[in-house]
């Protein structure tokens, strides 16, 4: 697996390229913490963070692709719901379960391909506009 940041996902947008960054460094680190054994808490920590920086960097997102009038505004908003969701999801279960039943590496894995794929499918469109 391997979160890295690429030239492929730069919209020009200088804060939406910002963000995209820092949420792949932060996958990056997710994935480096899980191969050192972490304690429950490192990953939640990681994992809190992920969830309320991709929340602040979304609505931002949104308001922007609104303003732009950007065909894909719709579809954006349905996919953060969901993304949003699915980190909330695992932040849950940890608080509750005990997380070292999960599979650390799928959860990861999950993350990373879902944000690379959402910004170069549905991002990029702020690009074309
Ligand atoms: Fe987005």
């Amino acid at each position: 697996m391997g979160s890295k940041w690429s030239t492929e996902f730069i919209t020009g947008l200088k804060e939406i390229d910002e963000h995209h960054f820092t949420i792949i460094k932060k996958l990056y680190e997710i994935e480096q913490l899980i191969q050192i054994n972490p304690t429950k808490s490192e990953i939640m920590d990681a994992l809190l963070f992920l969830e309320s920086y991709t929340q602040m960097h979304f609505k931002f997102e949104e308001s922007l692709m609104a303003e732009q009038n950007c065909p894909a505004a719709k579809e954006n908003k349905q996919q953060h719901a969901m993304f949003i969701d699915k980190v909330h999801g695992f932040n849950q279960n940890f608080a509750h379960n005990d997380m070292m039943d999960v599979d650390l590496k799928d959860i990861a894995v999950e993350l990373s391909n879902w944000i690379i794929n959402h910004i170069l499918q549905v991002d990029m469109k702020l690009k074309e506009n």
